[in-house]
């Protein structure tokens, strides 16, 4: 049984390998077109993120609009983590309403609210300083940005923590934790892409 095992996975392997050569020479002989050239700066910038899958699939759509811009980049990564961020606070006040909530799930819920809404805050000053730099020393506002980010991220963290094992109910706990699990991956890409930004400002 092990023997067939590796015989299969070293078959794939060799048809892995072809494939990634096949779609290598591919790729040369494909000139890429101007839409591929900016969805190819978005997956470049996506793959040194932590959550590359989620990246691409989300800010693949604003391609166009980024085109191969740090700073639109940057922008565009804050604005999505604050609009997913601000509907979840939203979500989770309605299902602190939610009847039939333990005493201590509704509590963790309102904590989660209240770090949560702190992040929306951070990431709402961080859109205006980026949007409207004004006069201000770039290094001092990116670095103002990369601390609200982190601090929002924390926040993330913290509400997370609240929900890995004190509530009765499955459902609604992994429902809670897997819409704070993405605002804090959506926070972590925002804040890559801004550490990005703010060690190459453009001239
Ligand atoms: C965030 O929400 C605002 C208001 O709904 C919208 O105008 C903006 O385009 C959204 N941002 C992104 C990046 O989709
Ligand atoms: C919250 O609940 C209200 C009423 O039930 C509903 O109209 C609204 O769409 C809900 N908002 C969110 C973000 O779930």
């Amino acid at each position: 049984m092990a023997a067939a095992g590796s015989y299969i996975s070293i078959t794939a392997l060799v048809i892995l390998i072809r494939l990634a050569i096949n779609l290598n020479l591919c790729l040369e002989a494909t000139p890429i077109p101007p839409s591929g050239r900016n969805t190819q700066f978005i997956r470049t910038s996506c793959r040194n993120t932590l959550y590359p899958n989620l990246c691409f699939t989300t800010f693949s759509r604003y391609a166009t609009r980024i085109r191969g811009s740090p700073r639109l980049l940057a922008t565009t990564a804050l604005s999505v983590a604050f609009n997913t961020t601000r509907s979840t606070t939203k979500t989770m006040i309605n299902l602190s309403k939610h009847h039939g909530l333990k005493r201590r799930e509704a509590a963790a819920l309102r904590d989660c609210v209240e770090q949560i809404g702190d992040s929306v805050d951070e990431l709402k000053d961080s859109i205006k300083e980026i949007s409207q730099p004004g006069d201000n020393d770039f290094h001092r506002l990116m670095s103002d940005i990369q601390t609200w980010v982190s601090a929002a991220l924390t926040n993330d963290d913290t509400c997370m923590d609240g929900f890995s094992g004190k509530c009765r109910k499955r459902n609604f706990k992994t429902n809670v934790r897997r819409r704070i699990v993405k605002v804090a991956r959506l926070t972590s890409i925002a804040l890559d892409f801004v550490d990005r930004y703010a060690a190459a400002p453009p001239h």
